[in-house]
């Protein structure tokens, strides 16, 4: 794993899954707030961010979290899960990036391009080929980011947020595409 001046990416504890749910959370909130419900906001939160949500998916053998740790703080992560892959995703073994949210101030500092790279690294050490995510069809910064790695739209998939139901884009990389960048 990657240690750069006093931010280290490396792989979560598991006595981080407090830490890491308020992170969740909070990136969470600040990106999609805007556009959703509160009460739906609380459903999704309570589910999917809590301290229980992230000591489930640290105990989870099929699934990895890398951190970005400044002075010990995390200000990023990334989950990526070994689970079925949609038949869009292709024939190639593909792993899937659940998960890949960074500190509003770490956005726009190359810190993202980082963090991609390890999980190309831990991905392809998996044995996949592809990595396939699912992101929000609003999300412009996050799809302008991943086509700049060489991410491409492949289909779409259905995503609940609380109550509401929402279209994510299915998009797609060669592993080999993101081994290749420079960082
Ligand atoms: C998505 C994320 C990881 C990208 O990392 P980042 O450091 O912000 O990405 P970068 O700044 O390198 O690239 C973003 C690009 O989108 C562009 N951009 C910014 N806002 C945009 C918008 N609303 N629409 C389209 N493009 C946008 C930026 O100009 C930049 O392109 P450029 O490098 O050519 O100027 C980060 O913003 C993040 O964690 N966001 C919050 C959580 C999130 O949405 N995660 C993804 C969930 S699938």
């Amino acid at each position: 794993m990657e240690k750069n001046h006093m931010l280290e990416i490396r792989h979560a504890r598991k006595d981080e899954a407090a830490q890491l749910g308020g992170v969740a959370e909070l990136i969470f909130r600040d990106t999609f707030a805007p556009f959703n419900t509160e009460a739906d906001m609380e459903l999704y939160c309570a589910e999917a961010m809590s301290a229980e949500a992230f000591a489930s998916d640290l105990d989870d053998p099929m699934s990895e979290i890398l951190v970005a740790a400044e002075d010990g703080a995390i200000v990023a992560y990334a989950h990526i899960h070994r689970g079925e892959a949609p038949a869009v995703a292709g024939s190639a073994p593909a792993i899937e990036l659940k998960r890949f949210y960074l500190l509003r101030g770490q956005h726009g500092t190359g810190l993202a391009r980082r963090l991609m790279r390890e999980v190309a690294g831990r991905s392809a050490a998996l044995g996949a080929a592809t990595l396939w995510l699912g992101v929000w069809e609003h999300n412009g910064r996050a799809i302008a980011f991943y086509r700049k790695l060489g991410f491409e739209e492949v289909g779409e998939q259905p995503f609940l947020l609380g109550t509401d139901l929402q279209r994510d884009l299915i998009m797609t990389v060669p592993l080999a595409t993101l081994l290749a960048t420079e960082h």
